[in-house]
C-alpha cells in the first residue's frame, strides 16, 4: 500500500520516551510508527535529518476576538500565528462581541471561524448568570467547552453570582465538558482597584497591588469545592501565583478533576522585569508578580501540579498597550507565534524535558479537553497533526514579525534558541520556517460534546 506521506529519520519525541524513526501518515491519520526502514512506500517523503517530531501542540486559551474586534485579531491572522508556532488546535475564548453565550452563538462562531481557519478549533461557551438554562444546547451546537470569568469586570462577560456558578457546574457536569476558570474574586479586585483609583495610583505596580495573592487564593479554593461538590471538571486557567499551588495540589489528592495551566509570561517574568517588557504594556490579567512566584511555577510544572502550558494569546492593537494611566492599558499580549520558542529555549536551558514539555502542551491539554488520542499524541489512528523542531534556531522575538495583529510583546527581543521548522495539520503542510503553506479553511472545528 502506497500511503500519503512518510516522515523519516526522526526523533520522535512523547512524554514517555524518545526513538529515531519514521511516521506514515495516510487520510490525515497516522497509520504507522517505527523504525524508517520499515516504512510503507508514500507519494510524499519529508527527511527529518535526526530532527525532534512532536505532536502538534494545543493551546486551550487563546482570544481570536472574532466576531467584534476584527481590528485586535480574526480567525486568519490567529490561526496563522498558531501555525507557524506548532500549535494545531486552538480553543478560543467567548469574550467576544457578542459573546458566545447561546446555542446560536456558538454555531456562528463556528461559521465565522471555519472559513479562515489554519488549524484545528473548538471554540468556549461563556458561563453567565442568564445562560445557565442554554449550557446544554451550546454543548450540543458544538461547544468545546465552557469558560467562567470568576474575576472578571468586563461587561460582556461580567461573573456571574455564586448561586448562578453553583447550578452552571451542575449542568455542566451533564454535558462532560470541562469547565474553565479565570480564578480570582471580583469583590476584592473591585474593592482595591476602587480604593487604588481614588488614592490617584496610575502605575503598573497598582495593577498588581490590586490583583492580590488572596484574590487567586480564595477563587482557586471555591472552584475546587464547588467541583467537588458537583462533579463538574474543572480547569483553572493562567496561574500565577505560588500561594494558590498547595490549593490545587490538595484538590487533585481529594481527587477532584481539575486541571490547571500556565503562561509563559508567568514563567519567564516578573515585575522586576516591568522596565524592559514594556512598562505599563506588561499589564496583564492576572498579573505578573513580584519575583518569587516563578521557581515554583516551575516545580509545579515539572511535577504535574500545573498540566498545561496556555499562552491566554490576548492580543490589542499597539496604542491600546501605550497608555499614561495602567487603567487604560488593554491587558494581555500576544503568545502563538512564540510560546513554543519559548519554551524550548528553557529546554536548551535544562529547566524542562523535552519529554515533560509535550505532555505539558500535547498530551495534557488533549486529555483535559476530551481530544486525545484523536490529538496530543504520536500514536498509530491519531491525527496527523505533527511538527518537526529546530532545537539549534536562535533568533531574538520581533513583535513586528508576528502572524498575530497583536504586535506588542512583553518578551520583544529575548534570544530563543528552538522552534517549530514545519508544522502539518493532518497531514498537510500549513507552515514551514515561519511562513504560512496552506491557505484558510483547512482547520475543522473540534466538537467533544457528541
Ligand atoms: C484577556 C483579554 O484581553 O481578552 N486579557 C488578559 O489580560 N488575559 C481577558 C482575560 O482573559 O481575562
Ligand atoms: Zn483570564
Ligand atoms: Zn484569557
Amino acid at each position: 500500500m502506497t500511503v500519503d506521506l512518510v516522515i523519516r529519520d526522526a526523533l520522535i519525541v512523547t512524554p514517555q520516551a524518545r526513538r529515531h524513526g519514521g511516521v506514515a501518515v495516510d487520510n490525515g491519520r497516522i497509520v504507522a510508527i517505527g523504525r524508517t526502514d520499515a516504512m510503507p512506500p508514500a507519494r510524499r517523503v519529508i527527511d527529518a535529518g535526526g530532527r525532534p517530531l512532536i505532536p502538534g501542540a494545543l493551546d486551550v486559551h487563546v482570544h481570536v476576538r472574532e466576531p467584534g474586534f476584527s481590528h485586535k485579531e480574526t480567525w486568519a491572522t490567529a490561526t496563522a500565528a498558531a501555525a507557524v508556532g506548532g500549535i494545531t488546535t486552538v480553543l478560543d475564548m467567548p469574550n467576544t462581541n457578542p459573546p458566545t453565550e447561546t446555542a446560536a452563538r456558538v454555531r456562528e462562531k463556528i461559521a465565522i471561524a471555519a472559513p479562515q481557519a489554519l488549524v484545528d478549533f473548538g471554540v468556549y461557551g461563556n458561563v453567565g448568570e442568564g445562560n445557565v438554562s442554554e449550557l446544554r444546547a451550546m454543548a450540543e451546537a458544538g461547544a468545546s467547552a465552557f469558560k467562567l470569568y470568576l474575576g472578571s469586570d468586563n461587561p460582556l462577560v461580567p461573573c456571574p453570582n455564586d448561586g448562578a456558578v453553583l447550578d452552571a457546574f451542575a449542568e455542566i457536569r451533564a454535558t462532560g465538558l470541562r469547565c474553565t476558570v479565570h480564578a480570582e474574586n471580583t469583590p476584592i479586585l473591585r474593592w482595591r482597584g476602587d480604593r487604588l483609583k481614588a488614592a490617584g495610583r496610575h502605575d503598573l505596580a497598582a495593577h498588581l497591588e490590586q490583583h492580590a495573592d488572596i484574590a487567586a487564593v480564595e477563587a482557586v479554593s471555591r472552584v475546587a469545592l464547588l467541583a467537588e461538590w458537583t462533579g463538574c471538571k474543572v480547569h483553572i486557567a493562567h496561574e500565577n501565583c505560588r500561594h494558590a499551588l498547595p490549593i490545587i495540589a490538595r484538590a487533585k489528592r481529594r481527587g477532584i478533576d481539575l486541571t490547571a495551566e500556565t503562561c509563559p509570561h508567568y514563567l519567564l517574568l516578573s515585575m522586576a522585569d516591568a522596565e524592559r517588557a514594556g512598562g505599563n504594556a506588561l499589564r496583564v490579567k492576572p498579573p505578573v508578580r513580584e519575583p518569587g512566584h516563578a521557581g515554583p511555577l516551575w516545580d509545579a510544572l515539572r511535577d504535574g501540579t500545573i498540566d498545561v502550558i496556555a499562552t491566554d494569546h490576548a492580543p490589542h492593537p499597539a496604542a491600546e498597550k501605550r497608555q499614561q494611566s495602567i487603567w487604560d492599558v488593554s491587558p494581555g499580549f500576544p503568545g502563538l507565534d512564540i510560546s513554543m520558542r519559548l519554551m524550548l529555549t528553557e529546554v536548551a536551558r535544562g529547566r524542562l524535558t523535552l519529554e515533560r514539555y509535550v505532555m505539558a502542551a500535547c498530551e495534557a491539554p488533549a486529555r483535559a479537553f476530551g481530544l486525545y488520542p484523536r490529538k496530543g499524541a504520536l500514536l498509530v489512528g491519531a491525527d496527523a497533526d505533527l511538527v518537526i523542531l529546530d532545537l539549534e534556531r536562535r533568533a531574538p522575538i520581533r513583535g513586528a514579525d508576528f502572524g498575530s495583529m497583536g504586535k506588542v510583546t512583553p518578551l520583544e527581543g529575548l534570544e530563543t534558541v528552538g522552534a517549530a521548522a514545519l508544522t502539518l495539520l493532518r497531514g498537510t503542510l500549513v507552515a514551514e520556517d515561519g511562513r504560512i503553506a496552506a491557505t484558510g479553511g483547512i482547520g475543522r472545528p473540534w466538537n467533544t460534546g457528541r
